[in-house]
């Protein structure tokens, strides 16, 4: 069932990208819980400047916008909401995902099945009716493909794969649109109100795979190694340096050996998690 945020769902079988065209929506005015899906884009957008590849029909590249009551510095709770709802779908067709720091989704050896891109449209143009900031949130999740590592260029061999993969049989796209839209309900609802944030970002910290895990930081101009400690309550991700604590607020982050959170998963079990 879904709920009464996302009623509006556009579905387009070409798009330069999902995000750009929410983004143009919500400086026209376009109310929350609108939702653009696409069967392929032209120019799919990534997270710092890279694009976002996946062939026609494959995979599900959908955006939302939405316009929650939302702190400035909590911001990342919006993407946060969409990764934790597409977890959720993802656990109800049959797989654990985890959230590796800042936003992509992973299954436990680290390889990225879904990345998550918000941008905010922060003025409404004139004659646009006053209504609060948007923010545009989207999300690529591979579901079909990659079937195999053959599908992959070289430079994805081991960083990249899909439900279908992980799961061995194809995976239907509507289905997952459908529970993704119906999880994503409750958390928009909770990022107007304090006590749902506070509960969003638990939930986030408690997905997180990247807390725990050995890192290599690489932020412009310089990198370092250490330990991933925390998650601030504004998304940071706190690393211990050789005892020194340094606060990253945006980078690229790649898992040195996996998180000591992780338990290797028993016969018939998944993942398990705090
Ligand atoms: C990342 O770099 O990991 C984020 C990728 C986000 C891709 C999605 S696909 C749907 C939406 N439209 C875009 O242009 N980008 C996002």
């Amino acid at each position: 069932m879904l709920g009464p945020r996302f009623t509006d769902v556009r579905r387009f079988d070409e798009l330069d990208s999902t995000n750009r065209y929410l983004v143009d929506e919500a400086r026209s005015g376009a109310p929350e819980g609108l939702v653009a899906v696409a069967d392929h884009q032209s120019a799919g957008r990534g997270r710092l400047g890279r694009r976002w590849e996946a062939p026609a029909g494959s995979n599900l590249l959908v955006s939302v916008l939405l316009r929650p009551d939302l702190p400035s510095g909590q911001r990342h709770l919006a993407t946060a909401a969409v990764a934790l709802a597409a977890a959720d779908a993802a656990t109800d067709a049959g797989i654990e995902l985890w959230v590796k720091w800042p936003n992509d989704l992973v299954v436990p050896d680290g390889r990225k099945v879904a990345g998550v891109l918000a941008e905010a449209e922060l003025g409404g143009s004139s004659g646009a009716p006053r209504v609060r900031p948007a923010v545009v949130v989207g999300i690529g999740i591979n579901l079909n493909w990659p079937a195999t590592d053959a599908d992959l260029p070289e430079d994805l061999v081991g960083a990249a794969t899909s439900l279908r993969q992980q799961l061995g049989h194809p995976v239907d796209r509507e289905p997952l649109l459908s529970a993704f839209l119906a999880h994503l309900e409750p958390r928009v609802a909770a990022l107007s109100e304090p006590e749902g944030r506070l509960g969003l970002h638990a939930e986030l910290r408690s997905r997180c795979i990247t807390i725990g895990a050995d890192v290599h930081v690489q932020l412009p101009g310089t990198a370092f190694e250490g330990t991933a400690v925390e998650l601030t309550p504004e998304g940071h991700l706190v690393v211990n340096d050789r005892g020194r604590l340094r606060t990253i607020v945006a980078g690229d982050v790649v898992h040195l050996r996996p998180s000591s959170r992780i338990v290797p998963p028993g016969p018939g079990r998944l993942p398990s998690q705090e």
